[in-house]
């Protein structure tokens, strides 16, 4: 990937981070997504006074884009407002399966990024091949 396609990624990453609605943990998540065919798509976590309505910024920009009529994705940039690199949680990770399987995952906060593959952190996976 192009190291400026990754910056493009991580700043508008931390844009929909600016858009969190996370009033009770206080932890902001931004996300973007990147298309097989060039299109992006931004997400950040809503959270709710019934704290299990709450949905991560990753599955927001997924669900986003697969509305919109995208199923093929390259990489998602996710952007915290935390100090430490902080990974997708395990139901993201299984939904970012169901469309890429050599999706790439960049990290990043204010001090640092670190790029993965969805294979490095989601070994051995459930997905329609099991089926
Ligand atoms: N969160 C995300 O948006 N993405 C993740 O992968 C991990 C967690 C959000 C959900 C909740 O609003 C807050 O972070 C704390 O769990």
């Amino acid at each position: 990937m192009k190291t400026s396609k990754i910056e493009e990624l991580i700043s508008l990453a931390k844009k929909a981070c600016s858009n969190a609605y996370a009033p009770y943990s206080k932890f902001n998540v931004g996300a973007a997504l990147l298309t097989k065919n060039g299109k992006i798509f931004t997400g950040s976590n809503i959270e709710n006074a019934s704290y299990g309505a709450t949905v991560c910024a990753e599955r927001v920009a997924i669900f986003k884009a697969v509305s919109e009529g995208e199923r093929e994705f390259e990489s998602i940039a996710i952007y915290t407002n935390a100090d430490k690199l902080s990974f997708p949680c395990g139901i993201c990770r299984q939904v970012m399966i169901e469309f890429s399987k050599d999706l790439i995952i960049i990290l990043s906060n204010e001090k640092e990024k670190k790029i993965y593959t969805l294979k490095e952190i989601l070994p051995y996976p459930f997905t329609n091949e099991d089926l």
